[in-house]
Formats: structure tokens, sequence, C-alpha cells
């Protein structure tokens, strides 16, 4: 096993609140254990750029408690060229690093594993996402906030739409994912949450929304109507279903994009802790000779996961969080 002196650690795709405190636990374990932390800017850009600074405790020490990434974040279609991974090899070997930490979704963790073609030393995974769709990791870094930054925002929805007796249909982020609707909902105690995982598809849904909010409103009187809608599940778009469902129930249906929202602020604590473990157990395991691996936290442990099976293996909502909103929503009988 060789010695390692020196981690690069970068930040890809969309940024997570959480991001930070994993840079900072990266550079404070590594500086415990003599090693130096090479800091690569704007995510894959930076290596292929050159782009670069020493991390340092100094620079670290106050950034747990601040959302977005002091590394900026982006996502780098030159990366994905057999030219882009060469340039970037070539950019790691000259500053002699040995170990590369790449902090970032399922799409930059994938990348990460493409360099191995053309740069030997290790390449080490964290999953960083408010999506949570990373297989290998129970939760995601930043997923925590998001969840709690839109449950906030709805709280407060919820206020005006009682005063108003409304119905919102309120868009949360997730990409391809309902992990952020399906929590959002339950924990906001949402009226109906439409998302990838529901049985029906979207086209098949339409008369059963409707109904669902006129009965909703016939048996329990005017009062507010809340409905989570994951983004990118309707094919028209949220603010065009809002418009259908005004028509077809003749309910004022308000459509609201939470949208970046999600992505920023302070994060949580459970962020700020997954986060600091993972980047003390990413170091650990640079030591350890770990290489072609993401670590997330699986059933309280950390645990390794081959990048190679992250592309094959889709992670789907759990099935506690499955049936709740089964047993909530779906079955909660408004008809008449
Ligand atoms: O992956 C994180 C995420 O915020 C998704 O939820 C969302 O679909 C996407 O990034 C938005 O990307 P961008 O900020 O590039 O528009």
């Amino acid at each position: 096993m060789r010695k390692i002196n020196t981690i690069g650690v970068l930040t890809s795709g969309g940024d997570a609140p959480g991001m930070n405190a994993a840079i900072r636990a990266i550079v404070l374990t590594a500086q415990h254990h003599g090693i130096s932390v090479t800091g690569f800017k704007r995510g894959f850009n930076g290596l292929l750029n050159g782009e670069h600074f020493q991390l340092t405790e100094c620079y670290v020490r106050d950034i747990i408690h601040h959302g977005g990434t002091v590394l900026k974040s982006a996502r780098c279609q030159a990366f994905t060229t057999e030219q882009g991974q060469l340039q970037a090899s070539e950019v790691l070997n000259r500053l002699a690093i040995d170990c590369l930490i790449v902090i970032g979704g399922d799409g930059s963790l994938r990348g990460a594993e493409l360099l191995a073609d053309y740069w030997s030393g290790q390449i080490i995974g964290l999953p960083g996402t408010i999506d949570n769709d990373v297989a290998g990791a129970d939760k995601t870094i930043g997923f925590a906030t998001a969840v709690n930054t839109a449950v906030e925002a709805i709280d407060k929805i919820r206020d005006t739409a009682d005063a108003f007796e409304r119905t919102f249909l309120v868009e949360v982020m997730g990409r391809e994912s309902g992990y952020i609707a399906m929590s959002v909902a339950i924990a906001c105690a949402a009226e109906q949450v439409l998302t990838f995982e529901s049985r029906q598809l979207p086209s098949q849904q339409l008369a059963s929304i409707v109904n669902h909010i006129t009965n909703a409103q016939k048996s329990r009187g005017n009062s507010s109507y809340i409905m989570v809608i994951a983004e990118n599940l309707w094919p028209t778009g949220t603010i065009e279903l809002a418009k259908e469902l005004t028509k077809q129930s003749n309910i004022e249906c308000q459509p609201c994009i939470l949208g970046h929202i999600q992505r920023g602020g302070r994060p949580v604590f459970e962020d700020r802790i997954l986060a600091t473990k993972l980047g003390v157990a990413a170091v650990e395991a640079s030591v350890d000779g770990a290489h072609l691996v993401m670590l997330g936290e699986v059933n309280q442990s950390i645990t390794a996961t081959p990048l190679s099976k992250l592309a094959l293996e889709h992670k789907t909502i759990d099935t506690f969080l499955f049936n709740a909103q089964q047993q909530i929503f779906e079955y909660h009988d408004f008809h008449d």
C-alpha cells in the first residue's frame, strides 16, 4: 500500500448543504494524518483547468454552518470525454495527488470512476446531493436540509392556504426521484402527493386527482388542500397541471414551484454530522488503500460500495415511507 501524502477534493453537480462540513472533516482528518489537501474548484472543471489551492485548517475552520460549497460546484461536460479524463489525470499526476475524493451525486460519482482508466491514484466518492437518490447510502449529504427547507416553506403556504381556503400544488426538487416529495408531503400533512413511485401513470391520474380535490372540499367544507408534486413528473409541467385541474374541478388550484431555495441554507444538524462522519471515513479509507468506492451510511454503519455498482442499482423509496404514503393518502377516503 502506498503512503498517502496529498489528497485532492472536489464537489461536483448540484451543491448540497453539508458539503462544507465534509470538506472540513476531510481537511482536519488529513491534517491529523500528516496529509495535505488540495481543493479543486468548480467540480471537475477545476481538475481540467488546474484551478486548485491548498485547503488548510484555517480555511475550513468556520464553514460547517454554511450552505453551498467553498470549493464551488458545477457540471462538466468536457470531463465526460476521453480527452477530458486524460487532461484531468495529467493535472493529478503533476500535482502528485495520491487520492481524489469526489463529493457529489450519482452522475458525479460515476464520472469519477471513469478517471481510473487514465490515472493510477485512489478514487473515493461521498454521496452529496439533496435528491437522496444514490444507492449505498441511506441518506445523502444535503437531503435532510432540503426536506427541512421545503417543509418550512410549505408550513407557511399552509397558513395562507387555510386563510383563503385555497388549493396549492407545490413542486419540489428531486430530479427523477420522489424521496424529497414523499418525505415533505408526509411531514407537512399534505392532502396528496404525486411522485414517480405512484402506481398510476400521470395521464391516468388526472381524473382521480380532480376527484380527490373536489371530494375533499365537499366532505371537509372549504379548507386548504396541499398537493406536493415531484419536479419533472407531470409531462406538461406543474403550472399546466394546475391550470388543467382548475378547469376540471372548478376549484382554483395555485401552482408554487419551490425550486433552488431547497438547495441552499444552513445545513441541519443531521447533514453536518453525516458529512463529518463521511469526511473522516474517506480520509481513513484512503490511508487504508480504498479505491473506486463510495462511502455511505447504511443502517448506522459506514459502508463502502464499489462505484461500478452505482449505475446498476436504482435506489427506491424505502418501504415504510411508501406504505405510510399509501395508508395516509390513497386509502384516506374523501369519497361521499
Ligand atoms: O441534483 C440536485 C438538483 O437540485 C435536482 O433536484 C434538480 O433537478 C437539479 O439539481 C437542478 O439542477 P440545476 O441547478 O442545474 O438546474
